[in-house]
């Protein structure tokens, strides 16, 4: 840890993930003794408040989200010591006079940018002329980071005017998850998968994150991004990535993330006949979740009536190389689906010679990486079923990983902001990963809008349309629930 004090600078401080997420992270890092003692958050908005008006914000619309457990009434109001607020017109103040008066000369300084991408330029560039980015500092950006390849050129190159490579942290928050580390432990700190991880032992990869949440407040944002942008092209492809990069040669963020690059780099590119064949778009329709009845997609609140977003999409990828060759990574993301559930699931090739009868479903061995909301690994094999017959069936082994560890899970910011605080750049993207994904998203997105096709309803509270099962059924293959 360093000697210098810390500055913690929140652009956007005042907005939805700086209370719901940031600030209770923060809390959780201070109570836990992660936070270095000399830190100092300081949190930029518009509005024309006090830091006592700040507080009282913070106390209404951030402490709600603080896990009653971990809620200390003590350690809470020092961590309210830490903050302070500073009034901050990015766009119309000439510059940040007012943020490098606040922040303490010579203070190592972390500056989180949480706002509309369209200001990081602004951001960095007043940041820069004001003096507050030296050696120490370290900005964090936000996704989504650009709408297209770009748009994300463009942030890049703006914030890279002011920031070395090795000072910009990428979030991308599944990068944080307990289960997603734990992806890399289960595939490099043991030997015994790592022989048969590739084809023809592997007959299928799948990757799902779905939500039981619809689109909730957001539509604002979210109608103009849809589910490609706003989870594919970074959540799912990270989770990809780990389940498909070589050994990395070390821990350290370039030999992790130049493995995860030449993934993205190998990712097949599809062509209009293959998004055609091989992506589904989605847009839930009122239905049931939750026991609860819901709207569709287009009656949500500030969502246009005739849009034709995605709030689904499931497609087949494919990764051009030795070990992959001609195995199907499934991806599927929706909103309002039957429950939140995200898991990898990989299947290995049936046995070469059928000795024994009946093997139910068809795929005898599986291993389930279980993210969320429960963490857990199952490897599913096939297992005699007792009795005087040889018939088999399928049973798991199975890992709890909440009963396997007792301790306190970290959340992903907690996780992902003590990492930016200590100078650890392994889990946040490098700028020719962001790039990459975005090469290999925006033909399928272009494509989308030259087919013209209206993503395919499907209810609330299901699983997805029916052309989503239809493409596994393709190749022989469903989606594990
Ligand atoms: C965010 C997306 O990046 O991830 C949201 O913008 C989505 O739309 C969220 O709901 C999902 O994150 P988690 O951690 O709840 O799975």
């Amino acid at each position: 840890d360093s000697a210098l004090p810390l500055d913690m600078i929140i652009f956007g401080g005042m907005g939805d993930l700086a209370m719901r997420k940031l600030l209770p992270a923060l809390y959780m890092a201070y109570l836990h003794g992660n936070l270095p003692p000399s830190t100092r958050i300081l949190s930029t908005g518009r509005q024309h408040i006090d830091r006592k008006a700040y507080l009282a914000h913070v106390e209404a619309h951030s402490r709600g989200f603080i896990a009653r457990e971990n809620f200390v009434e003590k350690t809470w109001d020092g961590f309210l010591q830490l903050l302070e607020y500073v009034e901050l017109d990015v766009q119309g103040a000439p510059d940040f006079s007012a943020l490098a008066a606040a922040s303490r000369p010579g203070a190592e300084r972390v500056f989180y940018l949480s706002t509309a991408p369209s200001l990081f330029t602004t951001i960095c560039d007043k940041l820069a002329a004001s003096g507050l980015v030296d050696a120490n500092a370290r900005v964090v950006l936000e996704k989504p980071l650009g709408t297209d390849l770009a748009s994300a050129i463009e942030i890049n190159e703006a914030v890279g005017k002011h920031f070395a490579e090795s000072q910009i942290y990428r979030i991308d928050h599944y990068l944080g998850k307990e289960t997603v580390q734990n992806l890399m432990v289960l595939r490099f700190g043991n030997s015994i998968l790592e022989p048969i991880w590739r084809a023809p032992n592997i007959s299928s990869v799948q990757i799902t994150v779905a939500e039981e949440v619809g689109v909730g407040s957001r539509a604002g944002f979210y109608d103009g991004t849809g589910a490609m942008r706003d989870m594919v092209q970074n959540h799912l492809l990270q989770l990809l990535c780990i389940v498909a990069m070589e050994p990395p040669t070390s821990l350290s963020p370039d030999a992790v993330r130049d493995e995860k690059l030449k993934v993205l780099r190998s990712l097949r590119r599809f062509k209009l006949a293959d998004i055609a064949r091989d992506t589904v778009r989605g847009q839930y329709g009122h239905g049931v979740s939750g026991n609860q009845e819901v709207a569709g997609y287009l009656e949500e609140k500030n969502v246009p009536p005739d849009t034709s977003t995605e709030t689904f999409v499931a497609l087949r990828a494919h990764i051009d190389t030795w070990r992959w060759s001609k195995v199907p990574f499934y991806l599927r993301t929706g909103k309002r689906m039957a429950r939140r559930s995200s898991k990898i699931v990989v299947e290995f090739a049936n046995p070469p010679f059928p000795l024994f009868p009946g093997a139910p479903g068809g795929v005898a061995n599986r291993l389930v990486i279980e993210l969320q909301p429960e963490e857990a690994i199952k490897l599913q094999i096939m297992a005699k079923e007792p009795g005087t017959g040889m018939q088999m069936q399928q049973v798991a082994l199975n890992l709890d990983l909440q009963s396997a560890f007792q301790q306190r899970r970290a959340e992903a910011y907690e996780r992902l902001l003590i990492d930016v605080v200590r100078g650890r750049l392994t889990h946040f993207m490098r700028r020719d990963e962001l790039e990459a994904a975005w090469e290999w998203a925006d033909p399928i997105i272009d494509g989308w809008a030259t087919l013209g096709e209206k993503p395919h309803a499907y209810a609330a509270g299901s699983w997805g349309p029916p052309e989503s099962f239809a493409l596994l059924a393709r190749d022989g293959f469903s989606w594990v629930e």
